[in-house]
C-alpha cells in the first residue's frame, strides 16, 4: 500500500466514480482508501497514467501531484492548496440531479454548477419534459459527465446501467419536481429512466417542488407530497412569489443556493454544530473465524451504529464508519470501512486517528478462537466434541480512551440484561470513556435490542444521567448527535 494524498488525486481524476471505473472497485473500496489514504500497489501505474492524461503532473515516487500543463509545475503548490482548501475535509460527494419537465428546468443547471463549486460530482437525468426546456448537451456541458435520458439505452446500460445510477450516489436530488413527476414518485411508477431510479434508489432523495399555484394547492398534489414525505422524501420549497405563468401564489422553485445549502447540510457539508469535525463510529457485529467455514459471532444488526454515524453526518461532521458484516445500505455521506474481526476493528479504527469524536456502539466479541484453523474441522466418529480455546480480544473502547491520539469526546455503549444504571456506570470507569450509553439487551415485552428498529437508552455523563424512552434507533441516534453537538458549540 502506498500513502499518498488520495483526496487530491481523486480531484484530478475527475471523482471518486472515476477511480471506481479505473480500477474496477465499488464504492467501500475507494472509502476504505480515503480512511487509510493509500492506494493499493496494482493502482499506482494506472492512477499515474490516468492523472497524466488529463494533464496533471505527478511524481510517480511520492504520488504527489505537482501541477497541470495548463499552469506549469511551479504553480503546483497553489493548486494543491486550492483543490483542498474547496475540499473541506477531502470528501468527494456524489450527486444524481434529476431534472423534471417545467419551466424552471433552466434553474437545475445553475444548482448543477453551485454544487461542483463545493466538489460535490453531479450526474444529470432528464426526463423527457425537461428536455423541451433544456438539452443534455447543456446539463452533460456543465456537469463535466454524461447526462442520461434514456431508460431502454443499450449504451446507457452498457456504461453504467440504471441500478447503478441510482445507487452509486449519496443523493438524489429533483429540480424542478413537477406536479407530474410528484404523482408518479409518489405512486410507486417507473416508466421512464427518472422514476424508475426514484423507485430503486437506496441513497435519500430530495425534491425540489415547481409548478402553478393551482396545480401545488390542488389536493391530489398535496396528497402525493404527504405520502412522498411520509416515505422520508426530504422537500425543499416551493416558495411563494410570482410566476412565469404570470400568476401568484404558492409554486416557485426554491432559490438554486437554498438548494445548494440544503444538499449541503443533508450531505453533511453545511454549518452543522461539528462542521470541521472528524468522527469515527463502531457499528454492527465482529465475526471471529472458528475455521473457514465456521465463525464466532452475534445478533448486531449495525442499526445503531449506523444511525448514529448517518446523524453525525447530518450535523456537518466528516465521519468514519468502521462497521463489522451487516446487510445495511452504507449510510450516505460517510466513509466506510468494512471488517471482520476485532482485531481488524481496532486497527481501522486506529488508521482513522486523529478523530475528534469516538462513538463505539459496536457489539464486539470479548474472544477469539486462539487457532482458528486454515482448514476445515472434521468431526470424527466416536470422538468427543472439540474444545475452542480462547484468546482475549482487544478492548476497542479502551484502548481509544488511552490512546496517545484520543478523541476529545469518546463514547461507549453498554449493553445489559440487568442493573442498566449500576452495570454501565461501572463501565463507564473501566473503560475509560466520557460518556456512555447504556441499553437494555431485552425490554418489558420480550423483545430484544439487537436487531430492532427501536431502542430505550440512558446517556451517561460523568455523573449525570438522562433516560430516553423507547424511540426509533434514528431518533436515539439524532439525541446523541446533538448531545455530541452541544458538546463541541
Ligand atoms: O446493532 P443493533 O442491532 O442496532 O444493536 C445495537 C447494539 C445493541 C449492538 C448497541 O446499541 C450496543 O449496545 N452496542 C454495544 C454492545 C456491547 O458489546 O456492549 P458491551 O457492554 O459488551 O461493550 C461495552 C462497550 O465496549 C461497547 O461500546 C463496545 O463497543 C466496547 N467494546 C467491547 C468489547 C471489546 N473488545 N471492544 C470494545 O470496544
Amino acid at each position: 500500500m502506498k500513502n499518498c494524498d488520495l483526496s487530491t488525486i481523486i480531484t484530478a481524476l475527475g471523482g471518486r466514480q472515476a477511480l471506481q471505473d479505473l480500477l474496477g472497485v465499488g464504492p467501500s473500496a475507494v472509502s476504505n482508501y480515503l480512511a487509510r489514504g493509500t492506494l493499493p500497489q496494482r493502482a499506482l501505474g494506472p492512477v499515474c497514467e490516468a492523472v497524466r492524461a488529463r494533464g496533471y503532473h505527478i511524481d510517480p515516487a511520492s504520488l504527489e501531484i505537482i501541477g497541470h500543463q495548463d499552469a506549469g509545475a511551479g504553480a503546483g503548490r497553489g493548486m494543491r492548496e486550492g483543490m483542498r482548501g474547496g475540499m473541506r475535509g477531502g470528501m468527494l460527494r456524489r450527486v444524481l440531479l434529476i431534472v423534471g419537465g417545467g419551466i424552471a428546468a433552466y434553474k437545475a443547471l445553475e444548482v448543477a454548477r453551485r454544487l461542483q463549486d463545493h466538489d460535490i460530482t453531479v450526474t444529470g437525468v432528464m426526463t423527457g419534459g425537461a428536455q423541451q426546456f433544456i438539452t443534455p448537451l447543456s446539463l452533460s456541458a456543465l456537469t463535466g459527465e454524461k447526462a442520461y435520458t434514456d431508460l431502454f439505452s443499450l449504451t446507457d446500460e452498457a456504461e453504467m446501467g440504471h441500478i447503478r445510477l441510482a445507487r452509486e450516489t449519496d443523493l438524489v436530488l429533483v429540480v424542478p419536481a413537477t406536479a407530474n413527476l410528484m404523482a408518479r414518485a409518489a405512486h410507486g411508477l417507473a416508466d421512464d429512466l427518472a422514476t424508475t431510479i426514484l423507485l430503486a434508489t437506496t441513497a435519500p432523495v430530495m425534491i425540489a417542488p415547481a409548478m402553478n399555484q393551482a396545480m401545488w394547492g390542488h389536493p391530489a398534489t398535496q396528497e402525493n407530497l404527504a405520502r412522498l414525505r411520509a416515505r422520508g422524501i426530504l422537500t425543499i420549497g416551493p416558495d411563494d412569489g410570482g410566476m412565469a405563468c404570470g400568476e401568484e401564489g404558492t409554486g416557485r422553485l426554491s432559490d438554486p443556493q437554498e438548494i445548494v445549502a440544503a444538499v449541503l447540510d443533508q450531505l453533511g457539508r453545511g454549518d452543522g454544530a461539528l462542521s470541521g469535525r472528524h468522527a469515527l463510529v463502531t457499528s454492527g457485529p465482529t465475526v471471529e473465524p472458528i475455521d473457514p467455514v465456521r465463525f464466532i459471532a452475534n445478533r448486531s444488526s449495525g442499526k445503531q451504529g449506523h444511525a448514529i454515524a448517518a446523524a453525525l453526518a447530518r450535523q456537518g461532521a466528516r465521519v468514519t464508519l468502521v462497521s463489522g458484516p451487516v446487510t445495511l445500505p452504507p449510510p450516505p455521506a460517510v466513509d466506510l470501512v468494512e471488517v471482520e474481526t476485532a482485531r481488524q476493528m481496532l486497527a481501522a479504527c486506529e488508521a482513522a486517528l486523529p478523530a475528534d469524536i469516538a462513538v463505539c456502539a459496536a457489539a464486539v466479541a470479548d474472544w477469539h478462537v486462539a487457532d482458528a484453523g486454515a482448514s476445515k474441522m472434521k468431526k470424527q466418529e466416536g470422538a468427543p466434541p472439540p474444545a475452542l480455546a480462547l484468546t482475549e480480544n482487544p478492548d476497542i473502547l479502551k484502548t481509544l480512551s488511552t490512546h496517545a491520539d484520543r478523541p476529545r469526546l469518546v463514547v461507549g455503549f453498554a449493553a445489559e440484561t440487568e442493573s442498566l444504571y449500576e452495570n454501565a456506570a461501572a463501565k463507564l470507569g473501566r473503560k475509560g470513556c466520557d460518556w456512555i450509553v447504556a441499553n437494555q439487551v431485552a425490554g418489558d415485552e420480550g423483545d430484544t435490542v439487537f436487531g430492532s428498529d427501536s431502542n430505550a437508552a440512558m446517556l451517561l455523563t460523568g455523573n449525570e444521567s438522562e433516560n430516553w424512552p423507547r424511540m426509533p434507533k434514528a431518533e436515539i441516534a439524532d439525541r446523541l448527535a446533538s448531545r455530541i453537538g452541544a458538546h463541541f458549540t
